[in-house]
């Protein structure tokens, strides 16, 4: 009998997801973002389900680097560019595209050779203040760029700060500050939008559009469910029960003796805790999905185990599976009962937890 705890990742979900890109905007390349392993869901074999990703994003060489040698030939861009003269020089050599975000990475291109000139992507600071060149100075960047020889190609690219939000006055003001930069420069491959950002529709797509949650079937947007957006999760969270019993009215369960039975009540223990990636602090609301029914968590949720009340499914055994989240149970609940994001929530599932894929 094993443990039971793994994430179901749904290739054909993904492929799906991908396709609600493509038809979402259909006049632009896809940039899928891959960083974080996936979101969690395996860097790797996202990859290779994308197959017709026009490119892939990471945060790291790392990244990029383990992408390459699982035979990953589309464009791979470093999002936060090269850290180094060495990495800079390796980036060359593997063919990555990077970000320029900082002076100091223009200097590095204007002062070290590369085997390859690159195509780099000018990252401008519309609005977001996190990274970027901020737009005054980037049409002065970009001939600094034309001018160097470790540059084969310049593109504009630039990031969001609150495309979940419809009604944010920021989504106006930095596409039209992009789109402004782009008609300045005459740049012909640009990219502003990640996945709430080019579900805000033509005008914030530009050239490439930059989606990562959507991919992985999670909403990006405030207003709206994934299924609301014909998205489907691609990766299922599951454990199963390793032991049950009846915790007599009165009693309590778990660390710190946080719930106390009002009736005698059965409990099942989830072989799943925050060791493997299941919030740690969720409210009082949460439950999982046992043979389709709401058992609600009870007690703390520990390292590696949960407890839940299982009065709604009385045939509920050893081995019965549990999911924490995926099918019928979206991430995004869970995230809201943590008091966290989508995001995290897929991207924390930690490497203890086998990832199992299928194909639907
Ligand atoms: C620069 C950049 N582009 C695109 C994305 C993808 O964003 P999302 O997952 O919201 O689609 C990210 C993710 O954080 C990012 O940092």
């Amino acid at each position: 009998m094993s443990r039971g705890t793994r994430a179901v990742i749904d290739l054909r979900a993904l492929q799906h997801n991908f396709r609600q890109v493509r038809e979402r905007a259909p006049g632009s390349q896809v940039l899928a973002v891959v960083k974080a392993d996936g979101y969690g869901h395996g860097a790797v074999a996202v990859a290779q389900a994308l197959r017709e990703a026009d490119g892939f994003g990471v945060a790291t060489f790392g990244e990029a680097l383990v992408l390459q040698r699982a035979g990953i030939t589309q464009p791979i861009l470093l999002m936060e560019g090269v850290m180094s003269a060495e990495e800079l020089q390796l980036a060359a050599q593997h063919r990555f595209q990077i970000v320029v975000h900082q002076f100091w990475q223009l200097a590095l291109l204007q002062r070290v050779a590369v085997a390859q000139p690159l195509v780099v992507w000018l990252k401008v600071d519309t609005g977001m203040h996190r990274l970027g060149i901020p737009l005054t100075a980037c049409t002065q960047v970009w001939e600094q760029l034309r001018a160097c020889a470790s540059v084969n190609e310049i593109r504009l690219m630039s990031h969001l700060a609150c495309a979940d939000d419809a009604g944010h006055p920021l989504n106006r003001s930095q596409r039209e500050g992009f789109a402004a930069l782009v008609q300045t420069t005459g740049a012909v491959q640009n990219s502003l939008a990640n996945s709430a950002g080019l579900l805000r529709g033509e005008a914030f797509q530009f050239q490439w559009v930059r989606p990562g949650l959507m991919l992985y079937g999670a909403t990006p947007l405030a207003e709206a469910s994934a299924e609301e957006l014909n998205l489907q999760p691609a990766m299922q969270l599951e454990s199963r029960i390793i032991s049950t019993s009846v915790v007599p009215a009165g009693e309590t369960v778990g660390y710190s003796a946080t719930w106390r039975a009002t009736k005698d009540t059965p409990i099942g223990v989830v072989a799943i805790g925050y060791g493997d990636g299941y919030p740690r602090h969720v409210s009082p609301e949460a439950f999982v999905l046992i043979k389709g029914e709401r058992c609600p968590l009870v007690g703390r949720v520990s390292m590696d185990m949960l407890t839940v009340d299982i009065s709604n499914v009385p045939d509920a055994t050893l081995e019965t599976p549990v999911i924490l989240w995926g099918k019928g149970l979206p991430v995004e609940w869970v995230a809201r009962w943590a008091g966290t994001i989508n995001y995290e929530l897929l991207c924390q599932v930690t490497d203890r937890v086998e990832r199992v894929y299928t194909a639907g």
